[in-house]
């Protein structure tokens, strides 16, 4: 377990509660988005900016985004051509603000928004041509409790929500389907990849690159998991 990850990680969700200067707008990747409290901010790192603009958006094809936050990457995928989007969270607010955002950029003919714990709440029928989660990669000490929703933005203890996301997700492909995980050096990488065997996939990284926040170099990583 990182230390280093789990205090980025904790220090990140003190300056969302603290913040009282926070903007309820924001601006990213050209474009003005709604802002709710209690939702994870896209302005106090580069990691939604990075992974939306890597993203390889299947034209005409469908997306499945696993905890939408704020809504940008679901939006923008629809605005770059995807011709279904379902946009998942496990949090009421980041829901709420997904929704927000799909109205405001005007694309809810293409945009489904649902609030659910990973893929519990989609019909089992639906599959996907791209599957993408930009997780809480921060791994929490043994016995850490997430005690709000805002905290599963951050933290996964046990990691045990990337467990059952390398089991269902490939269910939830089409045959040609992608699986896509955005993930961080401040996260488990050994544990990733042994959870990754597990479930029978091979990780690949398929686009990185290291910034300094604060004193500390992180590299931000987009990974591809195939069938091994
Ligand atoms: C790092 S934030 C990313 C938010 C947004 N996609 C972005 O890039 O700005 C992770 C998101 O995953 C959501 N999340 C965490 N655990 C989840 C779960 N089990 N099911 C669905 N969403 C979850 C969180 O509520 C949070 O909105």
């Amino acid at each position: 377990m990182s230390d280093t990850g789990f205090q980025r990680a904790s220090s990140l969700l003190r300056r969302h509660t603290q913040d009282t200067t926070r903007p309820g707008e924001f601006t990213l990747l050209g474009r003005d988005w709604d802002l709710m409290d209690g939702v994870f901010s896209p302005t106090y790192t580069p990691v939604t900016d990075l992974f939306t603009s890597w993203l390889p958006f299947p034209d005409g094809g469908s997306f499945l985004e696993i905890g939408s936050g704020a809504g940008v990457t679901a939006v923008v995928a629809a605005q770059s051509g995807c011709a279904r989007v379902t946009a998942l969270d496990i949090s009421p607010a980041a829901v709420e603000n997904t929704r927000r955002n799909v109205v405001r950029h005007k694309v809810e003919d293409r945009v489904r928004v649902l609030e659910s714990d990973l893929f519990d709440a989609l019909p089992p029928e639906d599959r996907y041509d791209l599957v993408y989660w930009n997780s809480n990669f921060a791994e929490p000490p043994a016995d850490f409790v997430n005690e709000t929703d805002l905290h599963h933005a951050f933290f996964d203890p046990g990691y045990d929500a990337h467990r059952r996301f390398l089991k269902e997700a490939p269910g939830r492909l089409t045959p040609e389907g992608s699986l896509l995980l955005g993930f961080s050096s401040i996260g488990n990488v050994a544990l990733l990849r042994r959870l990754a065997a597990d479930a029978g996939l091979e990780p690949s990284m398929l686009r990185s690159e290291q910034r300094q926040l604060d004193r500390t170099v992180i590299e931000f990583q987009l990974w591809r998991l195939a069938a091994a």
